[in-house]
């Protein structure tokens, strides 16, 4: 019985060793160990053996069957790797070829500058208000100390939908709409950025660009107030050296007005080709709310003031990101807008 087992082990081992793919190993392992096979069988035979002999070989067979499953697995891992690496060849699959990019997007700009924005002045306690790109004339002109004919129209060349519905020219017109919602209530603290439309196109104009309105309405607001504020703003979007100067302006609705310039960034106010040696860009205009703008919307001009400011959100994103043309900015190139 011992060479019996001896002679199974070694054919056994020469015959898992020879197999050569996975099912065929199954095969050969129900031939030697399954519940028929060889191994098994021989061990049926054991109860005819004597009482000395039984443990003896009984040892044996348990180290064979032990000996030949470590061989079993052993081939089994290894046909295993080779059936995948066939498998890989023949679908043609590189598995050392590097992973896909993901081609991930990127922020407008505009939208980049838009949020910041946002993020300085709500910091300051105001909060954001939006308004409807199609416009009525009396919200875009009216409510805004402009009534027809006015000859500060001509200041906005407008898109008309009809004689009483306008593309909005400016985002002042949200001043109005927040405060017949509000009034009489204070404070009023908001900002509107937006959409705007103008019949302009070239380098440094686009018929449709963005603007952010400001507007502040409450007791005791001053110019200083004005001022202060938009300092601030600058040095947040621009940098803690920036500085600012107003300079004497006119806006239907504001009274006094102002423009305001920021120092040149590029030059840092010495004086270059972009700020044509001025050393200062304009970035915006603003005032104080015009005493008849309060009154149309129901608040008290004896007892309440504020101030305004309108800025070109595409202005400060070219400013801020040195784009010489406005365009570029509404082309949709893939190349220009991967920059940011
Ligand atoms: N709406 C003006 C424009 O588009 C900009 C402006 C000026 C807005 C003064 C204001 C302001 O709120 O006070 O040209």
């Amino acid at each position: 019985m011992r060479d019996q087992l001896n002679e199974i082990r070694e054919s056994a081992k020469l015959a898992i060793e020879g197999a050569t793919s996975l099912e065929e190993l199954k095969e050969i392992q129900v031939q030697y160990l399954g519940k028929k096979g060889k191994l098994t069988q021989v061990l049926r035979g054991m109860g005819k053996l004597s009482a000395e002999e039984r443990p003896v070989i009984g040892q044996l067979a348990n180290v064979i069957r032990d000996e030949l499953g470590e061989v079993f697995e052993n081939s089994s891992k290894a046909l295993a790797t080779k059936a995948m690496e066939q498998k890989l060849l023949k679908e043609n699959i590189d598995v050392t070829l590097p992973g896909r990019q993901m081609n991930l997007g990127s922020i407008h700009p505009v939208t980049l500058v838009e949020k910041r924005i946002k993020e300085i002045f709500t910091q300051m306690g105001y909060t954001v208000e939006e308004g409807p790109e199609v416009e009525n004339d009396y919200y875009n002109f009216e409510r805004l100390n402009l009534p027809k004919n006015h000859p500060a129209r001509e200041m906005q060349d407008t898109f008309y939908i009809s004689e009483d519905i306008v593309l909005r020219t400016h985002t002042s017109p949200v001043q109005a709409r927040v405060m017949d919602e509000l009034a009489p209530h204070l404070p009023v603290k908001i900002i509107a950025p937006g959409r705007v439309f103008r019949r302009d196109d070239d380098a440094t104009h686009s018929p449709m660009f963005h603007q952010v309105e400001g507007l502040i309405v409450d007791e005791n607001i001053t110019f200083a107030d004005l001022r202060g504020t938009l300092l601030e703003f600058v040095k947040q979007m621009f940098g803690e050296d920036s500085s600012i100067r107003l300079r004497p302006s006119y806006f239907p609705f504001t009274e006094p007005s102002a423009e305001v310039d920021v120092s040149c960034i590029f030059c840092d106010g010495k004086g270059c080709r972009l700020c044509k040696q001025t050393g200062w860009i304009e970035i915006l205009g603003s005032g104080m709310v015009h005493p008849r703008v309060l009154e149309m919307a129901g608040y008290d001009s004896e007892k309440v003031t504020g101030f305004a400011f309108g800025m070109g959100i595409d202005r400060i994103a070219m400013l801020k990101y040195g784009i010489d043309d406005m365009r570029l900015l509404f082309e949709n190139d893939i190349r220009f807008l991967k920059q940011f």
